[in-house]
């Protein structure tokens, strides 16, 4: 990697590269932070006494943002554990040094390093590293998805009733009990449901069809954005419901052919409407 023109106007090959080497090289420190007693024992709490946060968590993040300020100094960084940096470069990055992080404390081997990079309003590059299976998931905005090397085309074709559908619950307990209410309702009408503690991943195995859809209300850009470009990039439909851009009161990703049905029940149930 060499250090960009600052002034210039971003190459989105190049910052799509970036996402792939600055998540893939976080991953590597997570990875040995894992197997550092001491450094996972640091837990600390944020919003909620089950959002968690541990030194790794921190140490992988200003690891990410020493990266990019050597390779484009005037871009804004928003990172889940140091907030935003703001730059007047044309680019911002979205960072979560792990995202699943209660999976990372537990040893569940469900968490990811994710990096996406937005130009003008969008992202256009991603990518999510699973930093114990090794699998590098990442996208370039019309570029398609990718699994390493291999094109990502989404889910299976299912229909509703045998699909099965990952979401996930805010830390906030008020907001969860109404997020329980809304999978209650959902449950009967499809196959199953997954909570894996991870956004990030939980969108790109959408993109690779370990899931036939997604929704979550009350995510932070940082968990989404790299997955929800791969999401889309491998065809799905990645939506905030009611005809709605994806936000942190919505995150909704399925097949095009379960799309519409999904979406349907997710805006009949309220799923969209228990944030705050
Ligand atoms: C969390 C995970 C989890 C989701 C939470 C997120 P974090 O991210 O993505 O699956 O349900 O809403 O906050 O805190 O582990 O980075």
């Amino acid at each position: 990697m060499t250090a960009n023109d600052k002034g210039s106007e971003p190459d989105v090959d190049e910052l799509h590269a970036w996402c792939v080497e600055l998540a893939t090289g976080a991953a590597e420190i997570v990875r040995r932070g894992r197997g550092d007693r001491s450094a996972i024992g640091a837990v600390g709490t944020k919003s909620s006494d089950t959002d968690l946060v541990t030194d790794v968590d921190r140490a992988t993040e200003r690891w990410l943002r020493a990266q990019i300020l050597q390779r484009r100094p005037s871009d804004t960084v928003l990172g889940e554990e140091a907030g935003t940096t703001v730059g007047r470069g044309g680019v911002r990055w979205l960072l979560d040094p792990i995202d699943g992080t209660v999976n990372f404390v537990l040893g569940l081997p469900l968490y990811a390093v994710s990096v996406a990079a937005e130009v003008a309003g969008e992202v256009v590059a991603g990518a999510v590293v699973n930093p114990v299976s090794g699998e590098v998931f990442h996208a370039r905005r019309a570029g398609g998805a990718f699994l390493g090397d291999e094109r990502l085309d989404g889910p299976r074709s299912v229909d509703l009733p045998a699909a099965v559908i990952a979401t996930g619950f805010n830390y906030d307990r008020g907001m969860r009990t109404r997020q329980i209410d809304v999978a209650a309702r959902l449950l009967p009408k499809i196959g199953d449901v997954r909570r894996l503690g991870t956004a990030a991943l939980e969108l790109c195995f959408l993109a690779a069809g370990r899931v036939d859809g997604y929704y979550e209300a009350g995510l932070h850009e940082w968990d989404h954005a790299a997955g929800a470009l791969v999401a889309a990039e491998a065809g799905c439909v990645v939506s905030g419901l009611r005809g709605r851009a994806v936000s942190g009161v919505m995150v909704a990703a399925a097949g095009p052919e379960l799309a519409a049905g999904l979406f349907a029940l997710l805006e009949e149930y309220g799923a969209d409407e228990v944030t705050g």
